[in-house]
């Protein structure tokens, strides 16, 4: 069976349980800066998790285009993807755990035809929170899993939340057993030697979790997700997503074209370029932050892995049809966003060859200093100069220290990174702040807000703490600081009623121009001095605050409505996040 044989008698099946088609979501969520991309088919229905009405009812199902980057480095085993495609069906305060799990042992059973002996079944082994889920081990035994094909584990196995707060609860997951032989005694589905394979989640949505705990949803809710390029392997009977249609037209020309032999490449090459094709379809595009760096990594690490295998990099336009071609049954948009997708991964791949060698080069001469020094770890700073000089993503130096039998700090690099990322970040806020970007009043009030914040911040933390970055929405206002711990609810009870006094208060906001070194005298607040010009504009508000910056801010606090704090973590090393939201009263 095909993939897109196997999606259709899944939409098939759910509807004629009931179940309306709804589409896929964008890869891109919308209305939603706070995650990278589509990850699970659960996360834009998430308000009607929570309760909201959806037009279509209570019983939903689709195939939903997803990519989780978690695992960006693993891509090239035989099992790991970035992009894939989940099946989902959901039950908003309609049917519950025996239900849902009577139709999904139809659906393997009956519509696929798996044999109940392949069928291995793992539920939720209760805790302080939530007790054991008899109710879905009672049901899988009444449908004819035996009871040694049931397994019991915790919340590190099976419980499903999609981040750290949001809906979410116990779930038991489906495997299949390959049939190869234990690796040990105690092998068991939760294994990853690669006799069990998950096929399909459960996850039974009556939690929600903040950082107080888990409270009780208004509704019963279930969640499902069935990978769709994994069970396409299993019915196969393929040891790998990579041996099935959905890759093999583009591993089989590779194989053609490469005059170096190497497996890991091939599949690294096939998926990325999958992977970059959704997202650009999508609308993603290549840059240095967010998910434009994750769409960038893909391409680049692409381009050097076709470089390894020695293949001509005039092939990847011919690469690029292939692919759609290939694709393009199953989404059909792919086809209509041929030329653009062809145009984005050409531009990007022109741009990296530029410094490829070169790079490559100062590699070469960073590992022959450090093999002198009989030293096997490339630092952090190697890897950020590779990164910020020669556009190398992590995982390209990464490659190269393997191919060279070296390790790399990861965590040192990441840390330079994301400092990196706070500057640019601030510079395009700059330009924010000087107009090019629409402003609207909510923006200004949170931009007037984000200053109160920082003067209480150094009157309840201490005067060393500075911005590290701010990221605004209509909706709410992101600010990141430099502090060395977690902080307390005493702690932000103050700041909001600092915050909320100064509003209160109602303290004009005043502008004026000034020589820059007269403004850092002048004892004002500066994030990054050098990108600002000779003239600067400082806005005061009242004798609280005194900031550098381009504006534009309301003219009296009172304007800003009640300042909330609701959400205080950790955002790298040292530096904590404050999001916070003002409430109209
Ligand atoms: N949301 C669940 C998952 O992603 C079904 O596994």
């Amino acid at each position: 069976m095909r993939a897109i044989d196997i999606r259709n008698k899944y939409l098939e099946f759910f509807e004629e349980h009931g179940h309306k088609i709804i589409p896929s979501a964008p890869l891109i969520p919308e209305n939603d800066p706070s995650v990278l991309f589509t990850t699970a088919g659960m996360q834009p229905l998430v308000p009607y998790l929570l309760g909201q009405k959806h037009p279509k009812g209570t019983r939903l199902t689709d195939f939903q285009k997803c990519v989780r980057t978690n695992d960006i480095d693993e891509v090239g085993d035989n099992r790991h993807l970035t992009y894939f495609e989940m099946l989902g069906n959901w039950s908003l305060g309609d049917y519950f755990k025996e239900e849902s799990i009577k139709m999904s042992f139809d659906f393997l059973t009956k519509c696929l035809g798996i044999p109940v002996e392949k069928l291995f079944v793992t539920c939720f082994a209760g805790d302080e929170d939530c007790s054991k889920d008899t109710v879905s081990e009672n049901t899988w035994k009444e449908v004819g899993i035996p009871e040694d094909h049931i397994f019991f584990f915790g919340k590190e196995e099976n419980w499903w939340i999609a981040g750290e707060e949001g809906p979410c609860g116990p779930d038991t997951e489906m495997f299949y057993d390959t049939g190869k032989s234990k690796c040990s005694e105690k092998c068991d589905p939760h294994c990853d030697c690669g006799k069990y394979v998950e096929i399909w989640n459960n996850v039974f949505m009556e939690f929600f979790k903040d950082k107080n705990g888990y409270t009780k949803l208004k509704q019963k809710n279930v969640d499902t997700g069935l990978g769709l390029e994994r069970m396409t392997m299993l019915l196969q009977g393929k040891s790998t997503p990579f041996d099935t249609e959905l890759f093999l037209p583009i591993m089989t020309k590779l194989e053609n074209l490469q005059k170096i032999d190497s497996i890991e490449s091939r599949r690294i090459v096939a998926e990325h370029l999958r992977s970059s094709i959704m997202i650009i379809s999508d609308g993603g595009r290549p840059s240095n932050v967010d998910r434009g760096y994750v769409l960038r990594r893909l391409i680049r690490r692409m381009v050097r892995h076709m470089n390894k295998l020695q293949i001509d990099l005039d092939n990847l336009p011919n690469l690029i049809e292939l692919n759609i071609d290939t694709l393009k049954e199953m989404y059909p948009e792919l086809d209509k966003n041929r030329e653009v997708i062809k145009q984005v991964i050409l531009e990007e791949k022109n741009k990296f060859i530029k410094t490829l060698s070169n790079g490559e080069k100062e590699f070469i001469k960073q590992i022959d200093k450090l093999k002198e020094k009989n030293l096997d770890k490339i630092s952090g700073d190697i890897v950020f100069k590779l990164y910020d000089t020669y556009g190398f993503p992590p995982e390209v130096t990464k490659d190269l220290a393997d191919e060279n039998n070296m390790k790399v700090d990861m965590q040192e690099f990441k840390k330079l990174f994301e400092e990196h990322q706070e500057k640019s970040r601030a510079g395009s806020e700059q330009k924010f702040k000087g107009g090019l970007a629409e402003q609207n009043e909510k923006t200004i009030a949170y931009h007037t807000a984000t200053h109160l914040l920082n003067a209480a911040l150094k009157q309840v933390i201490g005067k060393d703490s500075h911005q590290r970055g701010s990221n605004i929405t209509v909706d709410r206002m992101r600010f990141d600081f430099n502090c060395d711990h977690k902080l307390t609810d005493e702690e932000k009870n103050k700041i909001e009623e600092l915050v909320n006094k100064w509003i209160k208060e109602g303290i004009p906001v005043t502008k004026e121009e000034m020589k820059k070194e007269d403004a850092i005298a002048s004892g004002a607040e500066c994030m990054f001095i050098e990108k600002y010009p000779d003239i600067v504009t400082v806005y005061s508000i009242g004798n609280i605050s005194k900031e550098l910056c381009g504006g534009p801010h309301v003219n009296n606090t009172n304007e800003l409505g009640r300042f909330k704090i609701k959400k205080e973590e950790a955002s790298s090393s040292g530096v904590r996040r404050i999001k916070a939201v003002l409430i109209n009263e």
